[in-house]
């Protein structure tokens, strides 16, 4: 059977695999991503690449990129919280490994991985979002995922919650990301512990300085009580319900997928986006509710998903 090869770009990870064509996963790499330097970003996806496509029959290469891809699969536009400006990514990893490549943004191709072999499957319209440093949003719309007419459609993190807030990585003010995202989750636990430290107890005894706190501290934090953690996965849980109703309204999906690296924290707070939609979706009691679920494949969604886009590419 056919192997492609499906390389997920984050902000701090480049997690690369070899995989089949029913989403199993034979072999993977991981490495830093050198963040700020586009060129090294391309070289070390193409080492992955490389070497793990040695000796292998390797068809293609499926790039995830967290930013704005154009209608080609080809160039990255840009990228609200990474260096990448009309970067031809797909054309500098090509040359260097010698195979087809096509790159699709990074929510798209988790989105795209949960459809087919995840939390997504039997389902024909789904909204999934990744929630991390930002907000990624991938949407399969009756079994196709959707790009819109220039590749940038889904951009759901981007959309504005609260006019004039807090400023984004992308230009605007009050985005969505910037209150629902892993990145507004310890800001708001970090601003509640420092008016309160007794409200943050357990977390606080973790690191040093406010300024060390991560999310996973917060997660720690919140299962030990800290009223400061439980307070912040509340506030995104709010703003990730409102987003989801919101959402209803314009494409009335079968299932939302939560993804992303909060995601693995979501017993902590899914069952306060289930409640919160259920109370704010639009024509409530007179629709059938989306499901709203946890992605089932991990951190390597957005690899599988890719790997797959490039066999069909
Ligand atoms: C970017 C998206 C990306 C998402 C998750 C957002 O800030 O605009 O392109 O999918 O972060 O990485
Ligand atoms: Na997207
Ligand atoms: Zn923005």
């Amino acid at each position: 059977m056919a192997l492609t090869i499906g390389v997920d770009v984050g902000g701090t990870k480049i997690a690369s695999g070899v995989v089949d064509g029913d989403g199993r996963i034979v072999a993977r790499t991981l490495r830093q991503t050198p963040a700020d330097n586009p060129e090294k970003v391309a070289v070390t996806i193409a080492d992955s690449v490389s070497e793990l496509a040695a000796g292998l029959d390797v068809e293609a290469v499926g790039v995830g990129a967290a930013g704005f891809v154009d209608e080609t699969r080809s160039v990255v536009r840009f990228a609200p919280n990474l260096a990448w400006r009309e970067e031809p990514l797909r054309e500098k990893v090509s040359e260097l490994v010698g195979l087809p490549v096509v790159v699709e943004n990074d929510a798209n191709a988790m989105a795209w991985g949960e459809y087919r072999f995840g939390a997504g499957r039997g389902e024909t319209h789904v909204v999934c979002v990744t929630v991390g440093t930002g907000i990624g949003g991938g949407i399969v719309f009756d079994g196709a995922l959707y790009r819109g007419r220039w590749g940038m459609g889904a951009e759901l993190g981007h959309t504005q919650t609260i006019p004039g807030g807090v400023p984004c990585g992308c230009g605007n003010q009050g985005c969505w990301e910037k209150y629902a995202s892993g990145n507004a989750l310890l800001r708001h636990a970090r601003e509640r512990a420092s008016a309160d430290p007794s409200s943050a107890a357990h977390m606080l005894g973790l690191v040093d300085s406010l300024d060390d706190l991560r999310g996973e501290h917060v997660t720690a934090g919140a299962r030990h009580g800290d009223p400061a953690a439980l307070e912040a996965f509340d506030w995104i849980a709010g703003w990730l319900a409102q987003g989801f109703a919101d959402l209803a309204a314009i494409l009335d999906p079968g299932c939302f997928i939560i993804g992303g690296g909060v995601s693995g924290a979501a017993d902590l707070f899914v069952d306060k986006v289930r409640a919160g939609y259920a109370e704010r979706v639009t024509g409530r009691g007179h629709r059938p509710l989306a499901e709203i679920r946890v992605a089932e494949l991990g951190p390597s969604a957005g690899l599988v998903g890719a790997a797959d886009l490039a066999r069909s590419r």
